[in-house]
């Protein structure tokens, strides 16, 4: 009998106390911990229960340019190989993005959506047992990747009485009470649309040396003449970007940061290899070259917002202002209310996970479609 042959059977036999494991080993304790994270856009298991079709539901749950990549990204696409090892370093796209942002390559990561990035930054800089800040209601992948950290989690959460604004001084009395290692910041903020001067974010960084203030700013783009967190070129300030977003890379997602080249350094350390992948990053490139096309989407985008929130009050909804092109929106029950939609294939993000469950958050769309979201309303609730 072979050696091969003698395992199987000793595996197959009655006495083999290998038969008698049922559970596999359990994952470390911050894992088992960790709770699911809800976001918007498409759920495909729940369009498939609903017999919907992604190419025909609209989605107004998902933040990005609803105008779609520029032209030139298509093309570019058909010549990226796709039997070759993408560039691990990202060159081309560092490159690009350097010049377009006037810094140096060194400075910036390229990240596979800036997800990775959110979890990178908590990889690198969070030791289990230390503690970070997350100003909410906000994405959820900061306090998840923190927990994941096994760090302790402390959320500053803005009041909707507010209009969701965030209250810097109260802010600043939360930091002066603890050492934080890492904040976690999104400006302009999802879901709310609010916007934190750059000065006040500015001042915090100069007076806790110790904190890495991470911003992502995945939606500045559609804020117009919002000044970046970029500018403030200090040590302990993080920038994150999406051109998933802006740049509507939607399906092959991309992301990257930018800050200290230590920093910068640093998280390349805690980067999976290859973990930007050739489609995008020849995505991004062609992306970027196309300034008067993205241009011309946000004045569209900002147009199609302005309507869109006008259409949404006069209907009697209380919206709440915001910075950018999506807006939440107070309709008693969140879950009900996008339910009650989806027939009609328009899809709305339910704000539950976001602790408001009495919102929904729409992202503006092209005007013919947001017409085709405020008929849906009519139809359903008027
Ligand atoms: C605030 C914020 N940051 C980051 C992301 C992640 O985007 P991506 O990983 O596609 O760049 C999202 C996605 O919804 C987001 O809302």
């Amino acid at each position: 009998m072979s050696i091969l042959s003698d395992c199987k059977y000793a595996i197959m036999t009655q006495e083999n106390p290998l038969r008698n494991i049922q559970e596999p080993p359990a994952p470390r304790s911050a894992v088992q911990a960790l709770q699911d994270v809800a976001h918007g856009a498409l759920d495909f298991a729940e369009l498939e229960q609903h017999h919907l079709s992604a190419d025909r539901v609209l989605d107004f749950s998902t933040n990005t340019n609803p105008y779609g990549a520029a032209p030139g990204v298509r093309a570019a696409l058909l010549s990226t190989p796709v039997d070759r090892y993408p560039d691990r370093e990202a060159l081309m796209l560092r490159r690009a993005l350097a010049q377009h942002l006037g810094v140096a390559s060194e400075n910036i990561l390229a990240g596979n959506g800036s997800a990775e990035l959110i979890w990178l930054a908590a990889l690198t800089y969070l030791d289990a047992g230390q503690t970070a800040l997350v100003i909410g209601p906000t994405f959820g992948e900061y306090a998840r990747a923190a927990a994941l950290m096994g760090a302790r989690v402390d959320e500053w959460q803005a009041e909707p009485e507010n209009g969701f604004a965030v209250d810097a001084a109260a802010i600043q009395v939360q930091l002066s009470r603890q050492t934080y290692r890492l904040v976690f910041l999104c400006n302009p903020n999802n879901p709310t649309g609010q916007t934190l001067p750059l000065e006040r974010l500015a001042e915090w960084a100069q007076t806790h040396s110790e904190t890495m203030f991470v911003v992502d700013e995945a939606y500045i783009a559609f804020c117009s003449g919002m000044p970046s967190a970029i500018d403030a070129r200090l040590p302990n300030l993080l920038v994150l970007r999406s051109m998933t977003k802006d740049y509507a890379l939607t399906g092959l997602r991309l992301g990257y940061a930018v800050g200290d080249a230590r920093v910068i350094a640093a998280l390349r350390k805690t980067r999976p290899p290859w973990n930007v992948n050739a489609m995008a990053q020849t995505a991004g490139v062609a992306a970027l070259q196309d300034a008067q096309y993205m241009k011309d989407n946000l004045i569209s985008l900002q147009e199609s917002y302005q309507a869109l929130t006008v259409a949404l009050r006069q209907r009697g909804y209380t919206v709440i202002p915001s910075a950018v092109h999506f807006f939440l929106m107070q309709v008693g029950d969140g879950a009900r209310f996008r339910a009650a939609l989806r027939p009609k294939g328009v899809l709305v993000r339910n704000c539950a996970s976001f602790d408001l469950p009495d919102y929904v958050r729409i992202a503006a769309r092209r005007s013919e479609e947001n017409q085709r979201l405020l008929a849906a309303i009519d139809e359903v609730f008027v």
